[in-house]
């Protein structure tokens, strides 16, 4: 089911990235494939282009570098490709009590979320305007809609992106370009792992599978949804945030978050 159309993705050599990957391949996109791990990207490349009989290409790149996003878009001129979705998925989180935290694994944080996700719609943006059509994913958290507790930062970076993503899309109404943010909860990724927060309760009660936040991202992109949180725990966790005293969400969030991080 070939559609001539060519999908962006970074963060793709696993999790929810890779799922994407899968399911842009499947509905026969073509595919530009963003992330460090070369091994794991020609792996991947090899294993889509084989099953599905599309086009891709990769590049390899540390998205937390400042240049990141201009080399990244003249690496896709350079190819005279043209990106008709952008899916900013690439990130991974710094947890732990913020006196703890590593202040430059933080910088890197910020710069991946924030400042590459912006270079990134400001570079393509004007492209998919003089086409009349284009669609953007950004992905960012439940922790877009609530601040967290011994992952204060990374909440903030993934508020950001949500708050940032909602303001251009209302800019860009009526001109067939759109911009999803997708917030997922707790998925089975390597994620956890990296950050260390396996063990929280958050990630052993109501964990998605990435290939089911993949189709849902993928259901809310197509409607031109301005964002949605996957899954109904998560749902229920964003809507209870907004009603229930800040008090009782912070208790909670400490809760699911795991009390082993107190500064004493
Ligand atoms: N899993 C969850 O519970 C969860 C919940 C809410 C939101 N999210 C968000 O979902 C997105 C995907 O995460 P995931 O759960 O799929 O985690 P993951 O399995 O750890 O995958 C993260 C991906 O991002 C890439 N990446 C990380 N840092 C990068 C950098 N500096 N430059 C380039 N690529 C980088 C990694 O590839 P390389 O190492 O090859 O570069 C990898 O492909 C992230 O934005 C995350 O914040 C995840």
């Amino acid at each position: 089911m070939k559609n001539n159309k060519t999908a962006l993705i970074t963060g793709c050599t696993s999790g929810l990235g890779k799922a994407l990957s899968v399911k842009f391949a499947q509905k026969g996109y073509n595919l530009i494939l963003v992330a460090r791990n070369e091994d794991k990207l020609k792996e991947l490349s090899n294993y889509l282009s084989q099953t599905f009989h599309i086009k891709l290409v990769f590049i390899v790149y540390g998205l937390e570098k400042p240049e990141a996003a201009e080399y990244v878009f003249h690496k896709v001129q350079e190819l005279d490709l043209k990106v008709d979705v952008l899916v900013n998925n690439a990130g991974f989180n710094e947890f732990g009590n913020f006196i703890k935290t590593s202040r430059e694994k933080e910088h890197e944080m910020m710069y991946l979320h924030m400042f590459f996700v912006t270079d990134m719609m400001k570079l393509f943006l004007p492209l998919m305007l003089g086409n009349k059509q284009g669609q953007i994913l950004n992905v960012g958290s439940t922790g877009s809609y609530i601040s967290c507790p011994y992952d204060a930062v990374y909440a903030a970076t993934k508020s950001y992106i949500l708050s940032v993503s909602k303001g251009i899309n209302a800019e860009l109404k009526g001109t067939g370009v759109t911009i999803t943010t997708l917030c997922p909860g707790s998925t089975k990724t390597e994620f956890a792992a990296k950050a260390g927060m396996e063990d929280t309760l958050l990630f052993k009660l109501f964990v998605m599978s990435p290939e089911r936040v993949a189709d849902i991202a993928y259901k809310a992109l197509m409607k031109r949804k301005t964002a949605v949180v996957a899954g109904i725990y998560n749902k229920i966790l964003v809507i209870s945030s907004y009603i229930l005293p800040n008090r009782l969400v912070d208790n909670l969030s400490k809760i699911m978050l795991g009390k082993q991080h107190r500064a004493d």
